[in-house]
């Protein structure tokens, strides 16, 4: 199924821009947050390497309340990290993190360098 704008009683991912435009989409369980965000078109998640793990331009701040329920990053997504621009503690790969249902109606923030 193609990911599309979404409305209210669907599953759905929100990103917020550095300049808080916000845009948010269908979730598609199996997809990661990377997936639904190139899908849509929504700017500032370039995702140069596809999912590789190795770009980090797919970064993204996880809004606070989201921190649990998407975890911890693994050890290579942390190294990966640490060369994302002003990475912070709710900084993840949107690459990494796959969206099922626990995950509907996550809001993650996408830096300012992106
Ligand atoms: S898309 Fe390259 S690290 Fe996520």
């Amino acid at each position: 199924m193609a990911a599309r704008q979404c409305c209210s009683h669907m599953s759905k991912v929100t990103f917020i821009s550095a300049g808080k435009d916000e845009v948010s989409v269908v979730g598609i369980a199996g997809a990661s947050i990377m997936q639904l965000a190139t899908a849509n078109g929504v700017p500032g998640i370039d995702a140069e390497c596809g999912g590789s793990m190795s770009c980090a331009t797919c970064h993204v701040y996880i809004e606070g309340a989201w921190l649990e329920a998407v975890g911890e990053p693994g050890e290579g997504e942390k190294v990966m990290l640490a060369f994302a621009e002003k990475p912070a503690h709710n900084s993840r790969l949107s690459c990494q993190i796959l969206y099922t249902e626990v995950l509907n109606g996550i809001t993650v923030h996408i830096p300012e360098s992106q």
